[in-house]
């Protein structure tokens, strides 16, 4: 089974001729499902995505309801083409047996933008998870990522270093409290690191070896003998820097480099940390990485999260798939391919214009570079102005189901379908099936 074979999408209400459909005939790999509440939105995707899966295309469904596990496919009469073992569970939650994903996470390719696209896109990320962070506080991460990304060897000009490993947000808090203890003390975050490296280390090997000493039966003056001795190296490391801090010409002429943050707030880094522990604490971003699987159906599940977590995730999502289709595309040197590799369905309207409204949303990306890089995005929506604009001009393929009668006239006026026509339309019964030329009536997916 393959693209090249027909997909039966039902027969023509008026002339009882079959419709078929493949994604070889169309112009992109967009499709839009507009309905009301119970037209038969999530009816039809089932079977869509049941044949395109078939066919060989790897699927990513953002399932906000719990309408996309195998017994839902099953209740739409769908179990004979797929099998549990063709799903990959993504569920997120709140726990730790969640999955998460690394915003930080580079992608590798120079369309994904390297280092300096993905700091905006990190910014942009921590401003819908916390829309109360203000423009000093996203300066303030900024800078901090940058440097997280040195430390990590991951340099933008060296797009070799992206495939290392990504620093995550906890990094990012590590940084944080560096630089506040730096500016607390008015000293370097090098100095910072060392002095509590140094107390760290003393502290892990006296434990280590009152314990060792302990169980050799060692006599206890012999072990406080052993503590005074990685006091004293300790002291002696303090007293290094104390000395390199605290001396005339150190605190009179400061003529070394002096760093961005240090006019910084305390009050602001603080509350950065807190934005920051916050997402952190949400356990989305950090612990075990979602891993998508290529050839299955992988159902994001994100049933469990409040709707502004939904939307930060689709974003993290929407942005990782369009990631693996330029990577395989460029691995594959399959430029423009006649089918897509990989959509991503999302089945729930509300949040398609929110994550969509900027032109370089992960969201918008696909639906107008996607084509290339043989990615597309399936979008149901109940209401038309649930899209935006740009994202509309989009797609080639449409499937409209009934919709109340006070949308027709915005549904004319967008998709160019006579109102007549939309008035043939019935619930759960048929639909206005178009790829572009005129739109026809078709009993489908029975
Ligand atoms: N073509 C059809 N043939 C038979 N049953 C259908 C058909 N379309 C929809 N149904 C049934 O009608 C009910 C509502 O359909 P569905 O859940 O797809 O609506 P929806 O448009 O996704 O609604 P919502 O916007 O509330 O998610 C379901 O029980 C579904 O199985
Ligand atoms: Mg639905």
């Amino acid at each position: 089974m393959d693209h090249f074979v027909d997909i039966h999408i039902g027969v023509d209400a008026k002339t009882g001729e079959p419709k078929i459909w493949s994604y070889p005939s169309v112009t992109n790999f967009n499709i839009i499902f507009l309905g009301g509440s119970g037209a038969g939105k999530t009816h039809t995707i089932h079977h869509m995505a049941a044949n395109v899966y078939v066919r060989g295309t790897t699927l990513h469904v953002i399932d906000i309801k719990g309408d996309f596990a195998h017994s839902n496919f099953e209740a739409t009469g769908l179990g004979h083409m797929l099998h549990p073992e063709d799903f990959n569970e993504i569920k997120f939650n709140y726990y730790q047996d969640g999955c998460s994903l690394n915003p930080l996470q580079v992608p590798r390719t120079e369309e994904g933008g390297g280092v300096v696209r993905t700091i905006e896109y990190v910014k942009e990320l921590v401003k819908v998870f916390n829309p109360q962070s203000g423009p000093k506080q996203l300066n303030y991460l900024i800078e901090i990522l940058k440097t997280v990304y040195t430390k990590s060897g991951i340099d933008h000009d060296d797009p070799e270093t992206w495939a290392r490993q990504s620093p995550t947000l906890i990094d990012v808090l590590g940084e944080i409290d560096l630089i506040f203890n730096a500016l607390t003390g008015g000293m370097d975050t090098t100095t910072v690191a060392d002095i509590f490296k140094a107390y760290g280390q003393a502290k892990n090997q006296a434990e280590k070896d009152i314990r060792k000493m302990k169980i050799d039966e060692e006599p206890n003056s012999a072990i406080e003998e052993r503590v005074q001795e990685i006091r004293a190296t300790l002291e002696d490391t303090l007293k290094g820097h104390a000395a390199k801090l605290i001396n005339f010409d150190a605190l009179t002429n400061r003529n070394g480099a002096r760093s961005d943050w240090e006019h910084w707030s305390k009050e602001t880094l603080y509350s950065l940390k807190a934005i920051i522990q916050g997402m952190v604490d949400s356990r989305l971003f950090t612990g075990n990485p979602s891993k998508p699987k290529q050839g299955k159906i992988n159902r994001y599940d994100l049933t469990a999260l409040s709707p502004a977590h939904q939307q930060v995730i689709m974003r993290i999502i929407a942005s990782q798939v369009f990631a693996m289709g330029v990577m395989e595309t460029k691995r594959n040197n399959a430029f423009n391919p006649k089918y897509p590799a990989h959509i991503l369905i999302a089945d729930e309207g509300k949040h398609i214009k929110e994550i969509s409204v900027s032109p370089i949303s992960p969201f918008n990306r696909i639906g107008t570079e996607g084509r290339g890089y043989g990615v597309g995005v399936w979008c149901g929506v109940q209401q038309p102005d649930q899209v935006t604009k740009d994202l509309l001009k989009n797609f080639a393929t449409f499937f409209l189901l009934k919709t109340p009668d006070a949308s027709y006239q915005e549904i004319t006026k967008l998709f160019g379908v006579r109102p007549t026509l939309l008035k043939s339309l019935l619930p759960r019964e048929n639909l206005l099936f178009g790829t572009g030329g005129p739109y026809s009536l078709v009993n489908h997916f029975r």
